[in-house]
């Protein structure tokens, strides 16, 4: 039986790679390794629990010696790293929680890898997940492609390039086999209500005014979260020792257009009037240093390995909103811990 570490399995994305794994690869031994910060919630792994092919390890990959001795236990045959800080806002109020858990935290297991896969690296993979964001910020025109160069603005996105180098350097230095994937903006269930759609689902339904930073016209290119993690789990059975792949949604809005379509949505499944949740449309002070368009040309992923997005986003985004409304104690619960310290410091100044 294969032993596949899954960092950052109780988070947004992890939490349906880790689903995806557990449940369609009985002969692979799934850990998931996470220290269950205010982003990790193990209620999204609620129906994992007793599977035979699953555990859970409580654990901070800032600790080298904790990821030595893990690496030394089990001597996992692959790694899938999720786990990072990965919020933009929280970025720029606190910078080095990012240094510490997205580079340091990558490095760790990078060496614990190493010392383990020392003798025969030949059919393990170290599989890192990043994001767009290192490419920078796109003008009107053009898509990242796997060789623009990286040009990071934020905290976050410098964490993250910082961490895809070094993936790189255990490739060319120590012969780690490695690939890299970058992906655009995830949406669907289980996303904390910090990002864009499910903090706008939450104050629609609580009838509280939706932050728009700016003039809402900063561009994303969303994808659903299934569709990630379908094709991590391609990239990781699939993908070429030492290659990158950019994975995105096909899919670019503004954010005001964007939240006018969840406005809509929204109003249908509250039985309000059309019109009445755009309302709530308030634009505050913008992020500082923010990106103004991302956008991924994922032909790579899509010629060589035969992926494309399953869902169109009006589909997409009424299932979300299906999710956060059938869900509400899952939301009531994280709206009952230090979110309401997070919301005010994040939004009264604004
Ligand atoms: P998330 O914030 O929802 O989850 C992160 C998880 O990592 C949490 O469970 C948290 O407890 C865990 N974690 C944080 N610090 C840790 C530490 N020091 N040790 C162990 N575990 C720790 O994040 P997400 O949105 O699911 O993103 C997952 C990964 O995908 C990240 O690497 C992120 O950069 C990348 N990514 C995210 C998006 C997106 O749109 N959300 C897009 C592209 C790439
Ligand atoms: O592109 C991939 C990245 O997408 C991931 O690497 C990050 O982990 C993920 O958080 C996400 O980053 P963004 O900064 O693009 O996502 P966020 O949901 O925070 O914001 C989306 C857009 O909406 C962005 O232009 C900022 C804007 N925004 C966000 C919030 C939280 C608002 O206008 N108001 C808000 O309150």
């Amino acid at each position: 039986m294969k032993k596949i570490l899954i960092t950052g399995g109780a988070g947004f994305i992890g939490s349906h790679v880790v689903r995806l794994f557990v449940n369609n690869y009985p002969n692979y031994h799934i850990y998931n390794l996470d220290a269950l910060t205010y982003a990790g919630n193990l209620e999204n792994l609620k129906d994992l629990e007793s599977k035979p092919n699953y555990s859970f390890i409580k654990a901070d990959i800032t600790d080298a010696d904790k990821m030595d001795a893990l690496f030394a236990e089990h001597t996992f045959d692959g790694v899938i790293h999720l786990a990072a800080e990965s919020h933009v806002d929280r970025s720029i109020s606190d910078p080095l929680a990012f240094i510490k858990t997205n580079i340091l935290g990558t490095v760790n297991l990078l060496n614990a890898a190493k010392t383990v896969w020392k003798d025969s690296m030949d059919d393990k993979l170290f599989y890192h997940i990043s994001t767009d964001e290192v490419y920078g910020s796109l003008g009107a025109e053009g898509l990242f492609t796997e060789t623009t160069a990286y040009d990071p603005r934020s905290p976050y996105s410098s964490s993250k390039a910082s961490s895809d180098h070094l993936v790189r350097a255990y490739h060319h230095t120590y012969g780690m086999p490695v690939v890299i994937s970058n992906c655009s903006n995830n949406y669907g269930p289980n996303q904390f209500p910090e990002k864009l759609i499910p903090l706008s689902i939450n104050n629609i339904k609580h009838n509280k005014p939706i932050p728009i930073y700016g003039k809402g016209d900063n561009i994303r290119d969303w994808l659903y979260v299934h569709d990630h993690a379908r094709a991590i789990d391609m990239i990781y059975h699939k993908g070429s020792n030492g290659e990158t792949y950019n994975i995105g949604g096909i899919n670019e809005w503004t954010n005001i257009d964007l939240i006018h379509q969840l406005c809509k949505v929204m109003d249908k499944k509250l039985g309000r009037e059309e019109g009445e949740s755009a309302k709530l449309i308030t634009f505050v002070k913008d992020r500082a240093g923010h990106d103004m368009r991302y956008a991924i040309d994922s032909s790579k992923l899509m010629d060589e390995l035969g992926w494309k997005p399953s869902l169109q986003f009006e589909e997409g985004i009424e299932l979300t909103v299906d999710w956060y409304l059938a869900n509400k104690e899952w939301l009531d619960n994280i709206l009952s811990g230090d979110y309401e310290k997070y919301y005010n410091n994040q939004y009264n100044e604004r």
